[in-house]
């Protein structure tokens, strides 16, 4: 498999981060098939023409459907609001196209687990977008988590905040509208749980609070009516791991200052990691025991010996970006398409995340603790 058709849907923020990183993924994981930008969809025309002439796709329609039936097409990506996600992935998944879809996967868990039966009764490969797990020192944290360096793990406490809707007047947008599903829970928090999950295993058993801060938005920008918010700006979960460690995980998007505050802390008796996205080519590391004249955490500098750095430079301590995320993300969902196994996060676990979503909305609901699932 030498090359692979793409069709990305949506045009906005991750659709411009999908055709930057399809483009990128030949010269940075040459052994991997390359793509081929074959169109582009966006419910705006305007925008679909400018996509395609930025990133050079033979040809831009303000109809996704064309992508689905289109026999040039192998993968599709699906860019759009999560509303979105269902009736599309499903349509391309019947089309035995291969589904890229970002995160959160679909409204409802309900939702998520049709699109994930759909997919695997199809035999078509499937990834979600949760890339900042992607981060060579991610892997790097779940290896020295894996192998027991830092010990037995007995504590996670991880977080993820920003401050894109803590003024009262940003305006409505799909983010707020509930046929997309949850507010942060889901928007923000589906990341730190993915993550919590990729380094400490499943999340068995939570109690969450989840609140709107904003009660009412624009109606749209500089609009005096406003409309009622349904949807949550804030959640925090206090949750058991099916290893025995017990954490505490938070999502907010009304964080006034913080701008990509995706952090955690992993206590183990041996030792324990600290990290944020906010400077993500470091990993701080601690080993107990040492001297303790000189004890402290270590700070571990990102480099060509954390694979795929060396991919995309030589020399260490000159740091990755978003967008390279992104590259590694969708060069191995490339790879993985031709050779049969996928990187994950798959369709699978997308559901899995989501049923931590689901229960936290349950408990909050509830005032009780629940079981995940
Ligand atoms: N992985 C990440 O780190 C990350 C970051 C941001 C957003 N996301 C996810 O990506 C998705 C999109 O978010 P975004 O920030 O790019 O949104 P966005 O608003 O910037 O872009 C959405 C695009 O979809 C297009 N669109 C809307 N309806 C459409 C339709 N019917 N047909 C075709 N195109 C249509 C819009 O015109 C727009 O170009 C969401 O699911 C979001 O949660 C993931």
């Amino acid at each position: 498999m030498k090359e692979l058709g793409i069709g990305i849907i949506g045009t906005g923020f991750m659709g411009m981060a999908h055709a930057f990183a399809y483009r990128a993924a030949k010269a940075t994981f040459p052994d991997g098939p390359a793509a081929r930008l074959v169109a582009v969809a966006d419910a705006s025309t305007a925008a679909a023409e400018a996509a395609r002439d930025q990133f050079g796709f033979a040809r831009a329609t303000d109809k996704w459907q064309s992508l689905i039936t289109d026999p040039a097409i192998d993968v599709i990506s699906i860019t759009t609001p999560n509303h979105l996600h269902k009736e599309m992935a499903l349509a391309a998944i019947a089309a035995g196209k291969h589904v890229h879809c970002e995160k959160p996967l679909a409204p409802t868990l309900a939702d998520a687990i049709t699109m994930m039966e759909a997919a695997e009764a199809k035999g078509v490969m499937t990834q979600v977008g949760y890339n900042y797990i992607k981060n060579p020192l991610l892997k790097l944290a779940r290896e020295i988590i894996g192998q027991g360096e830092i010990g037995r793990i007995t504590g996670f406490r991880g977080i993820h905040a920003e401050d894109y809707m803590h003024d009262p007047n940003t305006p409505w947008g799909w983010r707020l509208d509930p046929t997309g599903g949850p507010g942060v829970i889901a928007d923000l928090g589906s990341h730190i749980i993915g993550m919590a999950r990729f380094l400490i295993g499943p999340i068995v058993e939570l109690v969450a609070d989840i609140e709107t801060v904003v009660s009412s938005r624009p109606v749209k920008a500089g609009s005096t009516e406003r409309r009622a918010v349904e949807t949550d700006d804030a959640a925090r979960i206090i949750a058991r791991f099916d290893n025995g460690a017990t954490g505490t995980l938070e999502a907010s998007w009304v964080a006034t200052g913080r701008k990509m505050q995706l952090d955690f802390e992993v206590i183990g008796e041996k030792g324990s990691l600290a990290f944020t996205q906010e400077r993500f080519n470091e990993l701080q590391l601690y080993r107990a025991g040492g001297d303790s004249r000189t004890a402290g955490y270590t700070r571990i500098e990102a480099g060509p010996q954390h694979a795929p750095y060396r991919n995309f430079c030589v020399a260490p301590g000159h740091q990755l970006g978003f967008n390279d995320l992104k590259t590694i993300e969708i060069g191995e969902w490339l790879a993985g398409i031709a050779s049969g196994t996928s990187p994950g996060p798959d369709f699978r676990e997308a559901v899995e995340i989501q049923k931590v979503v689901d229960a936290a909305i349950r408990s909050s609901q509830d005032r009780r603790w629940k079981t995940v699932g």
